[in-house]
């Protein structure tokens, strides 16, 4: 009987000690609103860089500058209504210190007006549409522009004996700057675009547009499909037979998607694109995120999960510059000017526009041990975002 009095008290005591703590102990959380496509067309975008921030949280703990880091992911399927309704449910009823992930740039856009309202940072993972970074000051992209790529793509075409383009660009705002500053560039160094279609985002049917491609007798034919739509989209065109009438693919890499590129088979050899990130980059710290990525999900990772691990640190990495402290403006300032080695290579933020700065490597898809790679070849360093209006 006495002993059991004893425990009885003693367990309240515990009760009563946790029960004091509670209100500090929240206190010392930091909350990141995750929101990504994890059903739906882009949900290979989503489960990359959840993935990923998984996988960066388990080789650095979930601790930071003495507060614990709290991810509450939500589905938006890309869909920016979705994506508006759950920002705002987790700024208001969760309470989180951070939005972050955004699969595509209309959802992106729709939780702008937000983060401003909110003193939020937002941290786009993955959208890679120019305009972005300009809707909101709070906004700090870790992924790409597509004006990154596309204009060093446009330059390099014209350098290697390409002279008639078709291009293939998915008709949304990423699609549209992938074209417009391809051209752009193309066109400048003697180019010339023999045919031009846009296909739907949503399950497109690249079909009828690459008989049009090859009706045009074009020497390449120029592409911008989102992630996740490369290996449909190659299917397509080994069954179309455009390899064999030899219109090579070249683009922004997204098309290429490590993730996806074994799955295309020997259509995909030879492919050049300029991009930000190859599984194959000859970096020790690549070497070792392949290996830990492949370890964890059985899968390799591409552009999407780099720019999600690079997200997850860029966010730890403030949180230790602002000892903790979780002000958004002084999240964004300390995150202004900031350098890092990612697995891509050496990235940092400009301070000026939020923006990443990165290396834009050219590439050629070749096997290596079996396997499809996409092999860098020409490196172009310390790129900024070409595409922000001149103020
Ligand atoms: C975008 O919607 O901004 C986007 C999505 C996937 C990509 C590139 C851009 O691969």
């Amino acid at each position: 009987m006495f002993v059991r009095t004893k425990l009885l008290s003693l367990a309240a005591a515990g009760l009563a000690i946790a029960g004091a703590a509670a209100p500090a102990q929240a206190q010392e959380t930091v909350k990141i609103g995750l929101i990504l496509p994890m059903t739906g067309g882009q949900a290979s975008t989503g489960k990359q860089i959840d993935n990923a921030v998984k996988l960066y949280m388990q080789q650095n703990g979930d601790t930071v500058a003495g507060k614990k880091i709290q991810i509450i992911l939500k589905d938006d399927a890309a869909v920016p209504d979705n994506t508006k309704r759950l920002a705002q449910e987790l700024i208001v009823n969760d309470k989180v210190n951070f939005i972050a992930g955004f699969g595509v740039t209309p959802a992106a856009l729709a939780a702008a007006p937000l983060a401003t309202q909110g003193k939020i940072p937002e941290i786009v993972m993955a959208a890679g549409t120019s305009i972005i970074t300009e809707r909101s000051p709070y906004i700090v992209r870790t992924s790409f522009t597509l004006a990154q790529s596309s204009t060093i793509i446009g330059d390099w075409a014209v350098k290697n004996g390409i002279k008639k383009v078709a291009t293939l660009t998915s008709d949304y705002a990423p699609g549209n700057d992938a074209l417009n500053f391809f051209k752009e560039h193309f066109t400048a160094g003697g180019g010339q675009i023999v045919e031009e279609v846009k296909v739907p985002l949503a399950n497109p049917d690249f079909a009828p547009f690459l008989q049009r491609m090859k009706d045009a007798k074009p020497d390449a034919m120029f592409v911008f499909v989102p992630a996740g739509q490369g290996g449909n989209f190659m299917k397509q065109y080994a069954e179309r037979g455009l390899d064999k009438s030899g219109i090579k693919v070249i683009g922004p890499g997204d098309v290429m998607d490590d993730d996806l590129l074994n799955g295309m088979g020997d259509a995909a050899l030879g492919t050049v694109t300029a991009h930000l990130y190859s599984a194959a980059h000859p970096s020790a710290m690549n070497k070792a995120f392949v290996a830990a990525y492949k370890k964890a999900f059985n899968s390799r990772p591409g552009f999407m999960a780099v720019s999600g691990y690079d997200g997850i640190h860029l966010i730890y990495a403030a949180l230790k510059k602002t000892a903790g402290k979780t002000d958004g403006d002084a999240l964004v300032e300390a995150m202004k000017g900031m350098k890092w080695e990612s697995p891509r290579g050496p990235i940092s933020i400009d301070p000026e526009t939020r923006d990443i700065v990165q290396n834009i490597y050219i590439r050629k898809v070749e096997k290596v041990d079996g396997e499809l790679y996409n092999v860098e070849f020409q490196t172009f360093e310390a790129v900024k975002d070409p595409g922000k209006t001149k103020k």
